[in-house]
């Protein structure tokens, strides 16, 4: 096999299937159709509703406010993400292991792809992470100052970009050896607990998760039925300030609140009935999740005018209400239910990056030390442990909004390969059964296609180059690493087709 073809050397799906057999991990199928959208509904809702929105609404960091007509940004980004869900149905009915858009990959596009694809996950899974750590640490200083009337100090819970952008002045803070000790503090420590929680191991129950996700949804319609009584029309004029631009940037910033459908297809192995339940699971939940913003969008923008919500755009519920001099207990339950939000999407993402990596590395495009599973409790905890030491150092000094967006054009790519992969395993084996086939023939994916490179070109340039320099890194790794090493290179699986 030439160095070119190995590039392109491709996982059959039947053998995908086949491993996940005698690995010996045959999942109990126990999830109907509620559960899966519970799942997904788990996974999606966190800081994009409860931070980025206001970001998104005054465009404090884009130079483009979406302003109230962020509803209809809301409503972009739901379409396309509704093709793109389409798609992953597809691939998850097909291939109903519990892998990722990795593994489909892999199947149908090779093994560069695969690489590129898990690569650029690490920007989905671990730098949503750091920004959800980053929100959480935000609501929870909320929390603390609405029910105990206490405050951390500002430069223990902030960035140092943040902090000035705030106006503080650095002579107000500590120093060592004359470096001011700006960071993150609350940030590190929820990253530290839930990592050391994942390598003892949890079983994520699909009750408690169902239990956290009506809590969520109960604490966000408390805040649409406050905001229906703090409404003020003059606060919808001007409706669009930012124009047509100002939506798209608004679509592309709150790309991330959807982010979490795809996980979804991580439980397809364990659906009752993947050919039903699947599509039922990941459109239910983001059909869902779209009504629940757009509603939620609906009361903040009305209640708040959009100058005002500039001067705190990190916590932009509490902000709201405050600004209508809403009662304490109504804000401490609101930054309650965030940091709860915020708690089980980072679980459910730190959770997953690990094995991610792990599956990398079983597949010899990460060396084998990250594919150590602890003796005892049977997690993989290197990976776990790396990821949270990654994940907890950037959440200590990074900036909210870039690593949304870092996130979501990272995430908008591997959608876009998603998408592609659905054409391409059409064309190549057309006659494979589908138990789910995403309506409209090609056009479903080719329109996903569309809108998600639409959306990411509603991304700030430095996300770019940002995005650049990341896949740079990935590709400079694979090739001095995965390339050599892969499982797939010295074994002649069958290729598809
Ligand atoms: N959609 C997830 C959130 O908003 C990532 O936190």
């Amino acid at each position: 096999m030439s160095f070119w073809q190995g590039l392109a050397r491709t996982k059959s799906v039947d053998s995908l299937i086949h491993e996940s057999e005698v690995r010996g991990h045959k999942l109990s199928r126990v999830l109907g159709p509620l559960d899966v959208t519970m799942v997904g509904i788990g996974a999606i809702i966190g800081a994009g509703i409860f931070a980025m929105i206001g970001e998104a609404a005054v465009g404090a960091s884009s130079g483009y406010p979406a302003g109230p007509a962020l509803v209809i940004s809301f409503i972009i980004t739901g379409i396309a993400c509704g093709f793109t869900a389409l798609c992953y149905a597809e691939l998850s009915a097909m291939v109903p292991i519990s892998g990722s858009a990795y593994t489909y990959s892999y199947a149908t596009m090779g093994e560069l792809v695969a690489w590129i694809i898990g690569w650029d996950l690490i920007l989905e899974y671990a730098i949503g992470n750091v920004a959800c750590a980053i929100s959480w640490s935000s609501y929870f200083n909320n929390l603390l100052h609405s029910v105990f009337n206490l405050d951390i100090p500002i430069w223990l819970r902030i960035d140092y970009r943040s902090f000035l952008q705030k106006g503080f002045h650095l002579a107000s803070v500590p120093h060592f050896l004359g470096i001011p000790i700006i960071f993150n503090l609350p940030a590190v420590l929820i990253v530290a607990a839930l990592t050391c929680l994942l390598i003892v191991g949890i079983k994520e129950s699909a009750r408690f998760n169902s239990v956290m996700v009506l809590f969520k949804l109960a604490i966000l319609a408390v805040f649409v039925a406050a905001g229906i009584h703090y409404f003020h029309p003059g606060n919808w004029v001007p409706f669009a300030p930012g124009g047509w631009r100002g939506i798209q940037v608004g679509a592309a910033t709150i790309f991330f609140a959807y982010i979490g459908f795809d996980a979804v297809s991580t439980v397809a192995e364990e659906t009752k009935d993947p050919k039903r339940d699947m599509p039922i699971g990941i459109l239910g939940s983001l059909a869902a999740c779209t009504i629940i913003y757009i509603l939620v969008t609906v009361a903040l923008t009305g209640m708040i005018p959009m100058a005002t919500l500039r001067e705190n755009v990190s916590e932009p519920l509490t902000a709201g209400l405050a600004y209508n001099h809403a009662p304490s207990w109504l804000v401490g339950l609101i930054s309650l239910g965030a940091v709860i939000a915020n708690t089980a999407v980072l679980l459910v993402f730190q959770m997953g990056q690990p094995r991610i990596f792990f599956a990398m590395s079983r597949d010899g495009l990460l060396p084998p030390y990250f594919g150590r599973v602890h003796k005892r409790f049977k997690t993989p905890h290197v990976t776990t442990i790396w990821t949270g030491v990654a994940v907890g150092t950037l959440a200590a000094f990074c900036n909210l909004d870039e690593m949304a967006n870092l996130c979501n054009i990272g995430t908008l790519f591997a959608f876009i390969l998603v998408c592609a992969g659905v054409i391409i395993l059409r064309i190549k084996d057309p006659h494979r059964h589908r138990p789910f086939q995403a309506p409209g023939g090609l056009l479903t994916p080719i329109l996903g296609i569309c809108f998600c490179a639409y959306l990411m070109l509603g991304l700030g340039g430095l996300s770019w180059i940002r995005f650049g320099v990341w896949l740079v890194v990935g590709l400079a790794i694979y090739l001095l690493y995965g390339s050599k090493k892969s499982v797939l290179r010295s074994t002649h699986l069958p290729h598809l087709g």
